[in-house]
Parts: C-alpha cells; sequence; structure tokens
C-alpha cells in the first residue's frame, strides 16, 4: 500500500463526511459510496435530513453516526464509532450552519455550528490519527470586492458571522497542517443548487409559491448576480481537486466560468417553471437582507488550470435545479 502522502485523497478507503445528510454532504456521500469508498456519514440532523441519505443506507459500506460536532465529546464519540469500522483516512467536513441570515441574528449559531465543528473536528482528527481534510469553504469569506476574486485576494473583511467562522476555519485547518495534518483542502464554494436542496433562493422561492402562491415577493431589488453551480459538478470539482492538486494547503475556489445569475433572473425561471403567470414582487433595497454580498465573482484560473470546468452554466444549473426541487417531496429524493 502507498503511503498516505503518495495516494490521492479520494483513493482513501475510509472516508468519514461530516454533515453528511445535508444537501451537499449527501451527494457527496452517495458519490463516494459509488466509487467504491467506505463512508461513515456523521450528522446531528439539525438541518440534514434522514431522506436524503435513502440510497446511502442500502448501501453495506455506509455508515450512520449521530453526533453534534460542536462539542469536544460529541466529536470523540462520533469518531470512535467511526473508527470501530475501520482507521479513517480522510475528512470531508462540510457541517456547519448553512442559515447564513440566522447567523446575522444570532451570532452564536455560526460560532457553534460553522466554527467549533471545525474546531473539534480537527482535534479529533490529531486524537485518532487522520491526517487529511476537505474543508467545505465558502465564498462569504472575502467580503464585498469590486474585482473578480482569486484565493489570493484580500483583505478579507467577511460581512457575516458566517463568513467569518468560515475564514476562522480555513485559518484553524492551516495551522494544523503545520503540526498533525499531512495535507488540507480548502474548497471556496459559489452558491450551489440542485435537488435535496435544504435552503438558498431557489429552494427559497419554491417554499414561498407554495404558501402563498399569489405573489412571489423577492428580497432586494433583484439585481444580486452572482455563479450558481449545480451540485453533481460540485462534487465532481472536490473529487478532481482531491485527485489532482497535492501541495500541502490546497486552496480552490470552486465555480462556473460566468457573469453568474441576477436573483430577477433566477426568479423568472423559477415562475416560468413551476408556476406560470404568478406576479413577482422586488423591493428598492441593493442587498436582499444583512450580510447577503449583492454580487461578487471569482476566478477560477486555479482550477481551470489544474484541468477542470464546469459544463452547466449558472443559467443552466439554476434550471435543473428548479425542476429537481421542485419535484422533491421528501422521501429518497434525488
Ligand atoms: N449550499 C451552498 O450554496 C454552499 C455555499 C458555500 C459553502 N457551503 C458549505 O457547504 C457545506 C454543506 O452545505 P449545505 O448546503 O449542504 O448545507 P446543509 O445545511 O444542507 O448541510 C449541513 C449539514 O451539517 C449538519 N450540521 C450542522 N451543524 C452540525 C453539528 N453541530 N453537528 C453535526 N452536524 C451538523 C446539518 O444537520 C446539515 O445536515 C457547509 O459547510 C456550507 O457552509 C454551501
Amino acid at each position: 500500500m502507498a503511503s498516505l502522502e503518495m495516494r490521492r485523497v479520494s483513493d482513501l478507503a475510509h472516508i468519514l463526511i461530516t454533515g453528511a445528510a445535508g444537501f451537499i454532504g449527501s451527494h457527496l456521500t452517495d458519490r463516494l459510496l459509488q466509487e467504491g469508498h467506505t463512508v461513515s456519514g456523521v450528522d446531528n440532523f439539525t438541518r440534514g435530513r434522514r431522506e436524503n441519505l435513502c440510497s446511502a443506507l442500502q448501501h453495506r459500506t455506509f455508515h450512520l453516526v449521530e453526533n453534534d460536532l460542536s462539542t469536544e465529546a460529541g466529536c470523540i464519540d462520533a469518531f470512535t464509532a467511526a473508527c470501530r469500522i475501520a482507521p479513517i483516512d480522510s475528512v470531508w467536513h462540510l457541517a456547519a450552519n448553512s442559515d447564513v441570515q440566522a447567523g446575522v441574528a444570532d451570532p452564536s449559531i455560526d460560532l457553534r455550528d460553522t466554527f467549533l465543528t471545525t474546531f473539534h473536528v480537527v482535534g479529533a482528527m490529531r486524537r485518532f490519527g487522520a491526517r487529511a481534510i476537505v474543508f467545505a469553504s465558502s465564498s462569504a469569506i472575502y467580503g464585498v470586492h469590486n474585482g473578480p476574486l482569486a484565493e489570493d485576494s484580500g483583505p478579507l473583511f467577511p460581512i457575516s458571522n458566517y463568513g467569518a467562522m468560515k475564514l476562522a476555519s480555513e485559518g484553524i485547518i492551516s495551522a494544523a497542517t503545520e503540526s498533525f495534518l499531512s495535507s488540507a483542502y480548502v474548497m471556496r464554494f459559489p452558491n450551489v443548487v440542485g435537488g435535496r436542496a435544504t435552503h438558498g433562493v431557489i429552494f427559497d422561492f419554491i417554499e414561498k409559491l407554495r404558501r402563498s402562491p399569489s405573489v412571489l415577493d423577492v428580497l432586494g431589488d433583484g439585481n444580486q448576480q452572482k455563479p450558481y453551480l449545480h451540485v453533481s459538478e460540485l462534487v465532481d470539482a472536490m473529487i478532481f481537486i482531491t485527485d489532482h492538486s497535492r501541495e500541502r494547503v490546497n486552496c480552490f475556489n470552486i465555480s462556473v466560468c460566468d457573469e453568474g445569475a441576477t436573483v430577477r433572473s433566477i426568479a423568472e425561471t423559477v415562475v416560468r417553471l413551476i408556476a406560470p403567470g404568478t406576479p413577482i414582487g422586488y423591493e428598492a433595497n441593493e442587498r436582499g437582507w444583512v450580510g447577503d454580498v449583492p454580487s461578487f465573482r471569482y476566478t477560477i484560473d486555479r482550477l481551470s488550470a489544474l484541468g477542470w470546468r464546469a459544463k452547466l452554466s449558472s443559467m443552466k444549473a439554476v434550471e435543473r435545479a428548479t425542476i429537481e426541487c421542485h419535484a422533491q417531496k421528501g422521501a429518497c429524493s434525488s
């Protein structure tokens, strides 16, 4: 067997995924199981849903562990349960608060679920000898900038507690690579869309239309513009990066190569596809809510140079995700 450093992260046999019952975590779990890995999925089900793991739970190499990772004791219990199956080769850390607005109203939510989960997961990795981490970071760490953002753009002044706690998490991970981690993959996601979404603009629009079908009320003036990546492509990119980048700390923006989609165009797409003719109402303000970055653009030169490119444009991803989210009605949606 090759040494850990010689092997690709996704070659490793036993992968622990935190936030496995969530939107992205469940798609990642399915994909890594399909590729033949043993997966221990940890979640506390605050936002994650058991139905998201319908397919994974049929798999004999999937093990579900229910624990709160924001405490040291919860992490130790989760890692102990996972290590009963086999030593953990890599940890893909996705557990976090994903409701940015909730974290603006109550900063303790992001302290607990976005930062302390990372702090204690990294601590448990040291204790249990897991040496490679893949971390789900976010465009929110950049704050508001004018130009396109590269991985080394700065200064980094996040405008939400969520962004601040993601940035602090990146720092804890980078520090750990100086001592016991052999490799870290910090992946900064754009807006990710697709079936099983637990939040986000498409999810919100569909929920609003279900609750009050007479009008779709949009937060902000509709001109907020961001890139949107389909979850299947995100998972593809995550695995591609771990297979092809071999630095000790590997930091990548992941995104589509276009100008993004406006909230107005998303609202119009959702209405066209699921509630034709419904009027759409906008507000006068530029930002949807406090902590919302109205527009951003990534440079993905580093990822392109590595050889990966998204196939779907932002608008195609939005269309596909609208159909998938509209079709999902509880159990075993894909
Ligand atoms: N969806 C996006 O557009 C997007 C964009 C940028 C970054 N991200 C990051 O990707 C990751 C996955 O996001 P998602 O969209 O799937 O969100 P999600 O809310 O669907 O998934 C997060 C999961 O973590 C679990 N969790 C939260 N706190 C926990 C705790 N204390 N202990 C154990 N489990 C806990 C939740 O129950 C949930 O299942 C997150 O880290 C998020 O910050 C997502």
